[in-house]
């Protein structure tokens, strides 16, 4: 395999005394592709990504970004590298192809190449006919893009994106999506935290769950998947039984049964399919608990992080993560 672009060993970041952002967290990121960065709210995503960054030193271990250390050849790194999403040093006075433009200069490109290549980007973004409109009148999703293109503009070797598309339209977001497949086409490699698994599937090519910062696991989309057995089951529980029958399942399988509020399910993976669904209902019949509904089905992404990571029981009320529910467009129809 070709040299890794990005390395990060045994990397330890604190906050204050009691917070270990990162817990001896070890990756690394092949060149040329989509990597995305998975995990409940406060799993270490965005500091790591700020790590990378050269934004924030790290307490212990290694990180490498482009070939030169993050700590030693800062300058080295900032070069080769552009981080958009939760960071934007966008002005809102200048226009779109000002602020672009300016970014370019701070690049070191010259005047001309600046301007060359600020029309290409903006046209590519499809930003090109606001483009000399102040960015205070952009919309949300415009203002993403405006953000996404101040950190083309310079060609960078490697790409940060710390959740891209949170907040833009569905619509939009494919068109995000589209373009960073381009970027990577012409040998960018992208680093993206997402709070949607959709995203995450559909444009990623591995896939690094993290969480308390540490490495759940590791892999391609596909591998996390088989990893999760082949199967989910699904078992629908009532409510005051739900300790009882986590209790109950723990010796069914290696990774214990997670309760998924969305479905109002428990989910384990069912790695012998249907003899661990039968040992499961044994084990629920000897607790003396009687479950109303029972569904062995393929694992989605969304089963991979529940069962890896048991979400639901660290982060509290709610789902960590929003599947897009809401933009009527799913699996396959991402090419439109
Ligand atoms: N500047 C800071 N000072 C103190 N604690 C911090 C700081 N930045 C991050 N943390 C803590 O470090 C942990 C990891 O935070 P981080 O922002 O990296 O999580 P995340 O995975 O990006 O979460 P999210 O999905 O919500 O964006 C959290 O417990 C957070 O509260
Ligand atoms: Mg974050």
């Amino acid at each position: 395999m070709e040299e890794p672009v990005i390395t990060v060993d045994g990397v330890v970041k604190r906050f204050g005394r009691d917070v270990r952002a990162l817990d001896g967290l070890s990756l690394t990121i092949p060149a040329g592709v989509i990597y995305g960065l998975l995990g409940p709210n406060g799993a270490g995503k965005t500091t790591l990504i700020r790590i990378l960054a050269t934004l924030l030193p790290a307490d212990a271990g290694v990180v490498r970004v482009a070939g030169f250390d993050v700590r030693r050849d800062a300058e080295a790194v900032r070069a080769r590298i552009g981080l958009a999403g939760q960071y934007a040093a966008i002005d809102n006075h200048l226009t779109g192809r000002e602020n672009t433009e300016m970014v370019g200069r701070l690049y070191g490109l010259s005047r001309r190449d600046a301007r060359t290549r600020t029309a290409t980007v903006l046209e590519r973004i499809g930003l090109i006919d606001v483009a000399d409109r102040r960015v205070k009148t952009y919309s949300g999703g415009m203002r993403r893009r405006i953000d996404l293109a101040a950190c083309l503009v310079g060609r960078p070797q490697v790409l940060f994106l710390d959740e891209p598309t949170t907040g833009v339209d569905p619509a939009s977001r494919r068109e995000l999506w589209e373009l960073i497949r381009d970027l990577v086409g012409g040998g960018t490699t992208v680093v993206l935290t997402t709070q949607y698994l959709e995203e995450a599937d559909h444009l990623a090519h591995r896939i690094a769950v993290i969480n308390r910062g540490r490495l759940g696991s590791e892999g391609t989309t596909q591998q996390l998947k088989d990893r999760t057995g082949g199967a989910v089951l699904e078992l629908s529980i009532p409510d005051t039984q739900h300790a009882a029958a986590i209790e109950s399942l723990r010796h069914v399988t290696a990774v214990p049964a997670s309760y998924d509020r969305q479905r109002g399910a428990l989910v384990l993976p069912a790695t012998d399919g249907v003899a661990t669904l039968r040992e499961a209902l044994r084990a629920l019949d000897t607790a003396a608990i009687t479950p109303t509904d029972v569904g062995l089905h393929k694992p989605s992404l969304d089963d991979v992080f529940l069962t890896l990571t048991g979400a639901d029981h660290t982060v509290g009320p709610g789902r960590p993560f929003a599947a897009v529910a809401d933009t009527g467009a799913h699996e396959g129809s991402e090419t439109s």
